[in-house]
């Protein structure tokens, strides 16, 4: 038995709320709804009304799938807006004695001390290691003994408009936001194994509006990022390229699209209406093919530039992970490993049970990993130790305090150390 915890993916394409049971092993969904999103552009609010009006049919969906009553949730916040950076914080350890929760927290206040920009404000601190006097890296240094106790932190800040903007549709639509998780924090913990991030490695969750990156280096989270190009910039130049109200183009891209030219036959055409033609017209489908090349190659050539930007380009032994909806398109793992130089695989959630039919797949990558990054954090911010009271479930808890045995596992997996268990 794990704990019921709800999430909301606002994207630019759709919103997803799922409700679901996080266990120790897989998340097991217990409803799903799925809404197009309105009022959503390039990750940012631009109809209040609109946007949580889909939020809103959405969590209807999901509590009509769940029969549970949706009154809080984790939400999904785009990079779009957030600036990040790497910190370390120092305190000193008086007198000999072990290393204890105050002393970590002292070092993560200090490694917190940046300047924020202006408009800006901290949404997420993550320890990355610790180093105690001469031990450089150590994983969790609570019981260890040392003068001098140092804490790497990558910092994230959000723009704090967009936080209040994207806070008032999801409340609009009577839900409480229980905290802000970052896309591809998100995804990055839904897709990557310890061994890749312990390599390093890079998620692109590519969505509809925005490109999410997330570095993962050491094991921990190293840079954040984003490139305001999607799924939806290819469907526009389809639409351009070939003359087609922009949802015939998404269909195009849908049934014949490939962003690798080399791979399509060069007699290979397909049907289409351009406008103001009476008539169907043939289009080749490797023209097809390099449009989208173009674009997918440009996106690949702005993350391999943000990455030599942020120092991290050889670092990166694992390759690249792509997720979100686009991730889908046939041939961009390939033009992806020939732009970026360095492996690629593309990655769906796993480790889902129950009402999963549409969730195996790379678009809600997000949205499944909300559920359990939300609860993790909150664990690890002791903000949860047992049942949430204020949901309610149909049917009665049967293991109200026992959050510690199920998660155990899970958490080894994330936090420095079992003393961070509630
Ligand atoms: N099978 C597919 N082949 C190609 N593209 C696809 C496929 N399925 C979805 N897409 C594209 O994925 C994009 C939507 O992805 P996703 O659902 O991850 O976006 P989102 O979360 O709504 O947006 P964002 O994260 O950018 O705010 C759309 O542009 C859509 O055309
Ligand atoms: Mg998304």
């Amino acid at each position: 038995m794990g704990e019921i915890v709800v999430g909301i993916d606002i994207g630019t394409t759709k919103i997803c709320t799922i409700v679901g049971e996080v266990r120790a092993n897989d998340t097991y969904i217990l409803g799903v709804g799925l809404e197009p999103a309105r009022g959503m552009r390039k990750g940012m609010v631009t109809d209040v009304d609109a946007l949580s009006a889909s939020i809103s049919s959405s969590v209807h969906k999901a509590e009509r799938t769940s029969g549970y009553e949706i009154g809080r949730a984790f939400v999904s916040l785009s990079t779009t807006n957030v600036q990040s950076m790497n910190n370390s914080g120092v305190t000193g350890i008086s007198g000999t004695r072990e290393v204890d929760d105050n002393d970590v927290q002292r070092a993560m206040e200090a490694a917190r001390a940046v300047p924020i920009p202006h408009g800006y404000e901290v949404l997420h601190v993550v320890p990355r290691r610790y180093n105690l006097d001469d031990y450089v890296g150590v994983r969790s240094p609570k019981g260890m003994h040392g003068y001098r106790l140092e804490v790497d932190a990558h910092i994230i800040m959000a723009s704090s408009t967009s936080l209040r903007n994207l806070e008032k549709c999801v409340e609009k639509a009577g839900v409480y936001v229980d905290r802000f998780i970052l896309n591809p924090l998100t995804s990055g913990d839904m897709v990557l194994t310890q061994t890749e991030r312990d390599a390093g490695v890079m998620v692109l969750d590519i969505g509809g509006g925005t490109t999410d990156i997330a570095v993962f280096v050491e094991g921990a989270i190293w840079h954040t990022a984003a490139i305001a190009v999607g799924g939806q910039h290819v469907t526009n130049d389809i639409a351009h390229g070939l003359s087609l109200p922009f949802e015939i183009a998404e269909s195009v891209k849908l049934d014949f699209g490939h962003a690798d030219p080399r791979e399509i036959n060069a007699l290979e055409t397909f049907p289409v209406q351009p406008f103001g033609e009476e008539r169907l017209s043939k289009v080749k489908r490797s023209d097809l093919a390099m449009i989208i090349n173009m674009r997918v190659t440009e996106l690949f050539e702005l993350v391999l530039n943000e990455l030599q930007q942020s120092g991290h380009e050889a670092l990166l032994p694992a390759g690249v992970v792509l997720t979100g909806g686009a991730s889908l398109l046939p041939g961009m793992r390939a033009i992806a490993n020939r732009t970026l130089n360095m492996p690629a695989r593309v990655a769906q959630p796993e480790s889902i049970s129950g009402m999963t039919d549409m969730l195996r797949s790379p678009a809600f990558s997000t949205s499944v990993g909300l559920l359990r990054l939300g609860l993790i954090m909150d664990i690890e911010d002791n903000r949860r130790e047992t049942l949430r009271r204020s949901d309610r479930p149909p049917r009665p808890p049967n293991d109200a305090g026992g959050i510690s045995k199920f998660f155990g596992g899970l958490l080894k997996r994330f936090l420095p150390e079992d003393e961070h268990l509630p």
